[in-house]
């Protein structure tokens, strides 16, 4: 299918701390060096009121119901994609985004026990059927979760049972594998260059291609 704009939308997935926002900034400075306008974005947020959104999600005090969780993060997403992300493609630029639709998926789908099929609806909606050109997904096991975590405080999110965060991670390798739009799912626990030089040949391969 053609795609509707300029731009490149380049989507980070997996789960907490799999690596996403430290390859998003090495990737970030490799597109500039080819003289690429890059836009670095995440979700929820990105911008001010769905920042404002995110902290209310992630924030450990509060206890949120499932489906306050599922529409919270949605609405994030719609006021995300119509006031930046769709007109950062419209104005041809390289939008390099740390989490999007497939995170709901894999967190309130396959973490939650929602239906797959009422997420993806939402998801249309909230995105108005903007798709990503490419979605990586970072994958790491558990006790590599348990090491990162030490260096920083966590969110609400990380701070559910082991249990719940195998669920995520099944459901992103089920969702990777199931994609129809182009995926790379790539080990987290290799050293950094060797993640991120195994992101830039799928990237270079899709730039060659003239896909991107
Ligand atoms: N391949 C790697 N090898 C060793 N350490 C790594 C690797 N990737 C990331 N890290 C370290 O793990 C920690 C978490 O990485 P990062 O913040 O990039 O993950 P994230 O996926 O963005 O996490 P979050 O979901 O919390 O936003 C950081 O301290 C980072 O330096
Ligand atoms: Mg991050």
């Amino acid at each position: 299918m053609p795609r509707k704009y300029k731009g490149v939308f380049i989507v980070l997935e997996g789960p907490d701390k799999s690596g996403k926002s430290t390859q998003a900034q090495t990737l970030g400075k490799y597109f500039h060096s080819l003289g690429r306008e890059v836009v670095w974005t995440r979700e929820p947020g990105g911008t001010p009121f769905a920042e404002a959104i995110r902290a209310l999600l992630l924030n450990p005090l509060h206890t949120v119901s499932p489906i306050a969780e599922l529409l919270l993060y949605e609405a994030s997403r719609a006021q995300h994609v119509q006031e930046k992300i769709l007109p950062a493609l419209k104005a041809g630029k390289i939008v390099l985004c740390e989490r999007f639709t497939m995170s709901s998926l894999a967190y309130q789908g396959y973490g939650r026990g929602f239906s797959i099929s009422v997420i993806e609806k939402l998801n249309r909606i909230a995105t108005q059927g903007l798709e990503p050109d490419l979605t990586v997904i970072f994958d790491i096991p558990e006790k590599y979760f348990v090491e990162r975590c030490r260096k920083k405080a966590a969110d609400r999110l990380e701070l559910e049972p082991a249990q719940f965060r195998e669920r995520v991670r099944r459901g992103y390798r089920e969702l990777g594998k199931k994609h129809s739009g182009a995926v790379l799912l790539v080990d987290g626990k290799k050293p950094l260059s060797a993640v991120q030089s195994r992101i830039r040949r799928e990237i270079d391969r899709l730039l060659r291609k003239d896909c991107l």
